[in-house]
């Protein structure tokens, strides 16, 4: 005791007889003391701070300041708190505060809790719209919002912490090109008009539309069709559009492109449809509803259809695309009719030619196009002409296979009933 009680007299001596120097050296140490508490709620706010506990360089758990990096946030720099803070100084401090619970839990709770508190604000668009919610979005992206907010709320205290307290609606807005909401729908490059307005009277949250708006791993977060059919479905809103009132939603065709391929078939012969090639050249009109409905898996194609011109076959006729003839061009490897070509005639019983025998035996050039075009000829064999050798006698001459005299092992009576 007595050596404090001796500290605190040789203080009280230096202030009595140096006055002025000791008020210089608090306003100092207050100095010092701000700068550092400064310095560090920035240095804390950084998100190469939040990287030491979200540290994964990819999409995911734990990747957020990376999924955060490659949005048009990042580039605008609206960073960690903008988002995960609410408007105005309190807010801000309030964050802050926020921010010993995740130190708490780093260094005393298990990796796995840390894990399932961020998976459920990643998965339900309900407990995201807690974490931030829909005044903090509105707050940079509807003027009326942000004027209501700056009235009502301490935005400053000296210093302006972030980038969100400092935003004045409508500059910030305009500068970056951004439409209000509300109020303006959205720019036009967008292809959907979602009702913003609409949505938001009705109690609906932006994240129930826009969740991982900034860690969802895409450069632009643009809400998935399934995500409004979901709830359409569920709510059965009256006002809500059919989901085949394609034009409530979509704002032009050329939205409604499809952006994966169409592919028809199975296996080494399924041909390939690319949306984006084709409405590149062609109007949706050209082929929709005249040719296809735009829907997958509703047209059957037969090998008839390829030389009459229907289908794909109205413009792949070699004038107006090229020729129907060359197979490769579609298919990778060329199919062969599975039906047997029928011969009848009328003194003979009918001739079935297998080509799902055939084709198994040999490869497409054994006969095409040395004997046959791959096309159904419209002119007669004769048996003399396979007699020579040529046609089915060029194998069917008891050599290589039996031969053309051997009447009924071509020519087949239809069995009764057929
Ligand atoms: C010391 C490690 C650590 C740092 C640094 C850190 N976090 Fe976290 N963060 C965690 C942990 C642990 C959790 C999960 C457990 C919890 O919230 O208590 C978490 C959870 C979160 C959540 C989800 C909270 C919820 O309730 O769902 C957000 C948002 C978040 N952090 C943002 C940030 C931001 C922004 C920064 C930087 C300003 C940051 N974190 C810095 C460890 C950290
Ligand atoms: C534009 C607003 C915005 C910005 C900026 C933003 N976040 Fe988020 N963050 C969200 C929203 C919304 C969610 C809710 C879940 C979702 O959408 O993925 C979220 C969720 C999270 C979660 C919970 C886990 C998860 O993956 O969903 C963490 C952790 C997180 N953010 C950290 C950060 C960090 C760190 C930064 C800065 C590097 C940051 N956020 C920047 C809006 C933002
Ligand atoms: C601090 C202001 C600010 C906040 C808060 C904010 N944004 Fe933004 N937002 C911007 C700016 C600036 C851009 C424009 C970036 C560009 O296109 O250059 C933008 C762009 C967007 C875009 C279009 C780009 C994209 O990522 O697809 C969407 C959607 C969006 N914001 C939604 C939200 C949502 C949802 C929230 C709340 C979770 C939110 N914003 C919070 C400022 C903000
Ligand atoms: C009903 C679903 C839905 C809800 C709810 C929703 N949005 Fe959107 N938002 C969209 C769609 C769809 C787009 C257009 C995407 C595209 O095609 O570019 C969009 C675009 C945007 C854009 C970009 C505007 C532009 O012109 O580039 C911003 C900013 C945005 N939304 C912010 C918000 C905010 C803030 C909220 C919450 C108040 C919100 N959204 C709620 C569906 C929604
Ligand atoms: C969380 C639920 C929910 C989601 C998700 C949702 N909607 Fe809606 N939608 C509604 C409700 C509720 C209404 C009725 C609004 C009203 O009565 O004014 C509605 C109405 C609409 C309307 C008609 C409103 C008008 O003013 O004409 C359009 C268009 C629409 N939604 C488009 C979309 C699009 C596009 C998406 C996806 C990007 C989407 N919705 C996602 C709930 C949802
Ligand atoms: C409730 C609103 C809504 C309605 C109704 C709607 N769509 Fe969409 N559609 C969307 C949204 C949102 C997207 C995603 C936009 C994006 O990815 O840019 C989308 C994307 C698409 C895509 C491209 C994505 C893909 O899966 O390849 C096609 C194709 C499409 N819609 C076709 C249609 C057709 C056809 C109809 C009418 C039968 C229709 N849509 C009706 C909201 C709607
Ligand atoms: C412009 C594209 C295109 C060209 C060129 C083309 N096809 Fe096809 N073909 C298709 C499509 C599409 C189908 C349907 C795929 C399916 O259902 O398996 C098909 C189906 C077939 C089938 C199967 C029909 C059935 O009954 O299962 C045969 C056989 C066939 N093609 C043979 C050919 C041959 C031989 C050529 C060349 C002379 C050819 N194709 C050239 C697009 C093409
Ligand atoms: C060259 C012909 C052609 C053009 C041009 C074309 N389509 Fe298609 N479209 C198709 C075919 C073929 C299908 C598949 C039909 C089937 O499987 O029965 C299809 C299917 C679709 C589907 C249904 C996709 C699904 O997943 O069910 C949509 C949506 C569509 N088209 C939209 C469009 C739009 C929008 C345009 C104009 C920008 C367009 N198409 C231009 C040939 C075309
Ligand atoms: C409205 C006319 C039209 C219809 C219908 C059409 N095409 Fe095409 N297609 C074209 C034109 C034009 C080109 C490009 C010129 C060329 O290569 O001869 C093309 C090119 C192609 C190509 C080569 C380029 C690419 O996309 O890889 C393929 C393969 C193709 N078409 C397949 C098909 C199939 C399969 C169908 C039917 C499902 C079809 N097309 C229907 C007009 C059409
Ligand atoms: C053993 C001989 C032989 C082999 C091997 C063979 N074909 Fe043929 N193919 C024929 C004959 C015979 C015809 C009918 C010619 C005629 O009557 O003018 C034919 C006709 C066709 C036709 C036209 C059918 C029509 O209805 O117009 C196609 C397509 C065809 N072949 C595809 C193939 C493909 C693809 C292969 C290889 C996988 C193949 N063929 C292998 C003998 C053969
Ligand atoms: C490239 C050689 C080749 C050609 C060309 C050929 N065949 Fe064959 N064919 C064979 C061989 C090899 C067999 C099996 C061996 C045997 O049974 O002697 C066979 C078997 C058959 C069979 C019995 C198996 C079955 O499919 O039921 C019939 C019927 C037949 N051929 C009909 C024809 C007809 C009709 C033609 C002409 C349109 C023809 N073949 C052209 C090689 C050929
Ligand atoms: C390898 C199979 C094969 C054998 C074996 C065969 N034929 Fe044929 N025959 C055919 C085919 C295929 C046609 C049909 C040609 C067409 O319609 O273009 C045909 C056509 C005919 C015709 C009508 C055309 C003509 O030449 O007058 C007669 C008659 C005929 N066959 C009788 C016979 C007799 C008799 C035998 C036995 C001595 C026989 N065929 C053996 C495949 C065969």
């Amino acid at each position: 005791m007595g050596k404090i009680d001796n500290i605190q007299q040789k203080i009280k001596d230096f202030v009595k007889n140096n006055l002025k120097l000791t008020i210089l050296i608090i306003i100092v140490l207050i100095g010092i003391y701000t700068f550092v508490s400064i310095e560090a709620l920035h240095y804390t706010s950084d998100p190469s701070f939040c990287k030491n506990c979200h540290p994964e360089d990819r999409a995911g758990l734990l990747g957020e300041v990376y999924t955060w990096q490659m949005t048009p946030h990042a580039k605008a720099s609206v960073e960690c708190l903008d988002c995960h803070g609410r408007i105005g100084f309190f807010g801000y401090m309030k964050a802050k505060m926020g921010g010993l619970r995740d130190v708490y839990g780093e260094f005393f709770k298990s990796p796995e809790y840390k894990l399932e508190i961020l998976r459920r604000s990643s998965e339900n668009p309900k407990y995201a719209a807690k974490l931030v919610p829909n005044e903090t979005c509105l707050f940079c992206h509807t003027d009326s919002y942000n004027q209501k907010i700056r009235q009502e709320t301490i935005m400053r205290v000296v210093f302006t912490m972030r980038k969100v307290d400092g935003v004045k609606n409508p500059d910030f807005r305009v500068s970056k090109g951004l439409p209000d909401i509300l109020t303006e729908g959205v720019r036009p490059t967008a292809g959907i008009e979602p009702k913003h307005k609409s949505h938001y009277d009705k109690g609906i949250n932006c994240v129930d539309c826009h969740l991982g708006v900034a860690h969802g791993g895409q450069p632009v977060n643009k809400p998935t069709k399934q995500r409004c059919f979901d709830c359409h479905d569920k709510m059965k809103p009256a006002k809500a559009p059919e989901n085949e009132n394609c034009m409530a939603c979509h704002k032009t065709e050329e939205s409604m492109t499809p952006k994966s391929a169409i592919v028809f078939g199975r296996g080494a012969s399924a041909v390939t449809f690319a949306h984006d090639t084709h409405a590149a050249i062609s109007s949706c009109k050209d082929c929709h509803d005249k040719l296809f409905p735009m829907r997958k898996g509703a047209t059957k194609f037969t090998f008839d259809d390829h030389s009459k011109g229907n289908l794909c076959f109205a413009c792949h006729d070699g004038k107006k695309a090229f020729s129907w003839t060359s197979c490769n061009s579609c298919h990778a490897e060329t199919p062969f009719p599975k039906k047997p070509i029928v011969y009848k005639q009328k003194d003979a019983a009918p001739v079935e030619f297998s080509h799902e025998f055939h084709a198994s035996v040999f490869t497409c050039n054994d006969c095409h196009n040395k004997i046959w075009q791959m096309k159904k000829s419209p002119k007669r064999m004769t048996m003399d002409a396979m007699y020579e050798g040529k046609f089915c006698g060029s194998c069917h001459n008891g050599k290589a296979a039996f031969a053309s005299t051997e009447c009924d092992k071509c020519h087949i009576e239809p069995k009764k009933g057929n």
